[in-house]
């Protein structure tokens, strides 16, 4: 087969020092995203240019229902700016905004090929989560996620370990592009401040925190103060040891990591003494954790509530990220027809 010849060689410098991530309106924010991914974000934003992005189109492959699209979008934008996410600083804005992204999308699904799609470990989960809904939507996710990574040409991506599989698809999407229609985009690659990425466990002792609704293991920036005490007071613990020094149980464990998220050192020091020389009091201990905690996460609460009551500055908070995210997408558009050969005239 002859691939086309471009017409051009696009002057690209690879790699950027661009950074993108999308973050799926489903689901609620929670402890663990603040400190798994969110954390990161508001580092980036300082040292990057960052895009980041509310994903509408990718909730479509598993949401088709979007009578509650708009008002989960726009929770999304109020959460992560209350967490510290500066759409002064980062471009912060909504993928359907964004039209080239499905141009891009398209020219990227003649590279991608439905074996490879077929044995990506998201897309065989949800299939088997939802057989009456295997669109090729949710097969050709991960083109998606791509198009809306190169598309700023962006190379770091900060995502969590489940998405390790969908930056690979992106590599490869990238290589092929490259490979046939010349140097236009940068590999992405997944990255992280924290070498290993903090985990925070879930308050039933299993697991992580997880973003499916009114579980009682996860704390959600949407709980109330109580909520966060009852769900705290809850988690698991046991009549505390008996030998000295010994090494603690898993659910334990999770509760000290839990406090050396939001807890002073004092604290934590202090409970560490109590439990190797076994006079530690769980209840007491979780009191302070669950006021430490409300203590953390109501202010980010009220922050997010604050910023949801106003609408028009949410609205123009979507404008300004879709200029400037439109921006930077037409660059690259004109740059990918032109080095495929759509440029007519
Ligand atoms: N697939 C990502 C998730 O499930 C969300 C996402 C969409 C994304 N587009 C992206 C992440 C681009 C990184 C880059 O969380």
């Amino acid at each position: 087969m002859n691939a086309p010849q471009h017409t051009t060689s696009p002057k690209n410098t690879l790699p950027s020092n661009i950074v993108m991530s999308g973050i799926r309106p489903t689901g609620m924010l929670h402890l663990g995203n603040y400190f798994g991914a969110i954390q990161n974000y508001v580092r980036m934003q300082e040292e990057y240019e960052c895009f980041f992005m509310v994903a509408d189109l990718h909730s479509l492959t598993t949401h088709p229902d979007t009578s509650t699209l708009k008002a989960n979008v726009k929770r999304v934008l109020a959460e992560n700016i209350a967490c510290g996410l500066d759409p002064n600083k980062a471009t912060f804005y909504c993928q359907s905004h964004i039209h080239e992204t499905a141009e891009l999308y398209l020219y990227l699904n003649m590279l991608a090929y439905k074996g490879e799609l077929e044995k990506t470990v998201t897309f065989k989960d949800k299939a088997r989560q939802h057989p009456e809904n295997i669109n090729a939507g949710l097969l050709t996710y991960p083109v998606l996620q791509t198009a809306d990574i190169i598309l700023h040409r962006a190379s770091y991506v900060p995502v969590g370990k489940d998405q390790e599989q969908h930056l690979e698809m992106a590599r490869n999407f990238v290589n092929r592009f490259n490979h046939r229609y010349g140097e236009v985009f940068p590999e992405p690659h997944a990255f992280n401040y924290n070498q290993e990425l903090i985990k925070v466990p879930g308050l039933d002792g299993t697991g992580k925190m997880s973003k499916s609704e009114n579980n009682m293991s996860t704390l959600y920036f949407a709980d109330d103060d109580d909520a966060i005490r009852k769900k705290v007071m809850k988690a698991k613990t046991d009549n505390g040891p008996t030998e000295k020094n010994s090494i603690k149980p898993d659910y334990i464990e999770n509760i000290f990591m839990l406090m050396k998220l939001v807890c002073s050192e004092d604290v934590i020091s202090k409970y560490e003494a109590d439990f190797n020389n076994c006079t530690i009091r769980y209840g007491e201990l979780k009191k302070q954790l669950a006021e430490d905690m409300v203590n953390f996460m109501s202010p980010i609460r009220q922050k997010a509530t604050d910023i949801l009551a106003n609408d028009a500055y949410l609205t123009e908070v979507m404008q300004k990220g879709a200029q400037k995210a439109q921006e930077s997408a037409q660059k690259t558009m004109k740059i990918v027809r032109e080095a495929i050969g759509l440029n007519y005239f």
